[in-house]
């Protein structure tokens, strides 16, 4: 059965009391859930990590090129927190790999600071989320499932 792999980046380990204005009530923990469900609708496996450093993050997006070209991993949902905005290395990791990955934000970063609203991931993404809460993680899986199988996919 293949992988989703979800990756979580900076500071996504306090959500639930970080800045519950901007990113609402749930825990990383609910998200996982959601996305635990979303995965198995498509009778594929969850892979779901959070990490608040960027070289950890890069090696999971190559660990996720080598799943992908072994058959093993479907794709990457990536909210990639502030690294988003700042990381040209996570720009490159992504452009390395052949694996789909899915840019996700719960907030919807245009309507927020000036800062927030270059993505150096957005050009190398298969595909962006944004604004929709954590609902957006299921939406990104539902996003890569269609895209993996063409007859469910419109253009
Ligand atoms: C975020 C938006 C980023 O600008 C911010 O740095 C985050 C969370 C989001 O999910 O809305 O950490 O990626």
């Amino acid at each position: 059965m293949p992988t989703v792999l979800v990756l979580n980046g900076p500071n996504l380990n306090l959500l639930g009391t970080r800045e519950p204005s901007v990113y609402g009530a749930h825990t990383l923990a609910d998200v996982e859930a959601c996305c635990r469900s979303a995965a198995a609708a498509h009778r594929w496996t969850l892979d779901f990590r959070q990490s608040n450093h960027e070289g950890l993050l890069i090696d999971w997006i190559h660990e996720a090129g080598l799943g992908h070209a072994d058959g093993s991993v479907a794709g990457v949902v990536f909210n990639a927190g502030a690294f988003t905005h700042t990381s040209v290395a996570l720009h490159d990791a992504i452009k390395a790999v052949t694996v789909p990955v899915i840019e996700v934000h719960i907030s919807n970063v245009h309507a927020r600071e000036p800062f927030r609203h270059h993505s150096y991931l957005s050009p190398a993404a298969a595909g962006i989320v944004v604004g929709f809460g954590i609902d957006g993680y299921a939406l990104a899986i539902e996003g890569l499932a269609r895209r993996a199988n063409p007859e469910t996919t419109r253009t």
